[in-house]
């Protein structure tokens, strides 16, 4: 195995700088894994802008990039059943770059005959979207509202409620261009919130019930109006803040439909969270993934050679679905 590999550096200056860095060893409880392909998220520039020295960021330089797909290169000890060749994918920091270290635990399989470009794009949209909805006690036949469904990850809540049996699955974008996508992709009920009421729309579509669930990728306003479009005694999962943190709610709403609100945030502090929505994703998600009843929405691609251009992309704020980086 080589001793250095390329890697996507925050923390130097605007951009990612591609810089050969040592490949790091595994230890006890970790493997390597030799990245073919990663995926961005949402966090992934606001990341890189507050370390860039140039602005006034930190100048903390760091491995960017947080999804990977590849395969087992190395077993550190007490690394569980996994083997040198096995195809993974997963969600862990520093996955740009063409090797990673991750705790064991951590890693998810990689379904056969889905190629790491494609599974880049999945572990955290699956981790979070199936931890929220086990966080709410989602259970077949109840009915699903996903604010900001043309998110990277909402595009995942849409299907992964469809596949694990909800009822009706309700999905808002603020483009009516995106209805068709969402509905393609199992959403029975498209909102599109320029043009409707979202209260009104979902309340419309329910009997004037609610939803039993809602995860919520926007926060702000949206989230006052999820209320009183949520069933009695109905969840409400607050997982993206697009439109801001704060949000001005009718307590009434609250209180006389007997709501729960959740917050979820899945960190990798938080092991002893994560590990259990990971081994029961596992069992009750990744076979719906084998038979391509869930497939990532992907942008674009890009050699990670050519970073600057999906670090624009993202930028633009046009891109729907997620901007892959390939390490071959
Ligand atoms: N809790 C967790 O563990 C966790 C994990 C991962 C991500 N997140 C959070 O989840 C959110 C989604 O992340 P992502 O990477 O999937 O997002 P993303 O793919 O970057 O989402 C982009 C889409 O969001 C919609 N959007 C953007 N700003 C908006 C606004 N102000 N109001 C309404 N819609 C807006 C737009 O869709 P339309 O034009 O169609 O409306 C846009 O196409 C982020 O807030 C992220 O931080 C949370």
């Amino acid at each position: 195995m080589t001793e250095t590999m390329r890697a996507l550096i925050a923390g130097r200056g605007p951009e990612w700088v591609l810089a050969d860095v040592p490949v790091p060893q595994p230890g006890a409880g970790e493997v390597l894994i030799r990245n073919r392909a990663s995926a961005s998220n949402n966090a992934d520039m606001p990341m890189l802008a507050e370390a860039d020295p140039s602005s006034g960021g930190s100048g903390d330089e760091f491995i960017a990039g947080y999804e990977y797909a590849g395969e087992i290169a190395a077993v550190g000890e007490d690394a569980g059943e996994w083997r040198i060749g096995d195809p993974v994918m997963g969600t862990y920091p520093s996955a740009f770059a063409e090797y990673l270290v991750v705790d064991h635990r951590f890693v998810l399989p990689r379904p056969l005959g889905l190629s790491p470009e494609i599974a880049c794009a999945l572990p955290t949209a699956l981790l979070t979207e199936y931890g929220a909805l086990r966080v709410a006690g989602f259970e077949r036949g109840r009915s699903v509202l996903v604010t900001g469904a043309t998110t990277g990850i909402g595009f995942i809540g849409v299907q992964l409620a469809r596949t694990l049996g909800a009822s009706r699955v309700i999905a808002t974008t603020r483009s009516a261009d995106k209805r068709d996508l969402l509905v393609s992709l199992g959403a029975d009920d498209v909102v599109v919130t320029s043009e409707e009421d979202l209260t009104e729309a979902v309340l419309g579509a329910t009997d004037g019930r609610g939803v039993d669930l809602v995860l919520d990728h926007i926060a702000g306003q949206t989230f006052a109006q999820c209320l009183p479009a949520t069933a009695h005694d109905g969840h409400v999962v607050n997982i993206g803040r697009l439109a801001g943190p704060a949000s001005t709610i009718d307590l009434d709403a609250l209180s006389y439909r007997h709501l729960t609100v959740h917050g979820v945030s899945f960190g990798f502090s938080r092991d002893w969270e994560t590990v259990p929505i990971l081994d029961a994703l596992h069992a009750q998600v990744l076979p719906a993934v084998e038979r391509g009843e869930i497939r990532p929405v992907i942008d674009s691609s890009f050699a990670c050679e050519d970073s600057l251009d999906a670090a624009n992309r993202l930028r633009s704020g046009e891109a729907v679905g997620k901007v892959v980086l390939a390490f071959e």
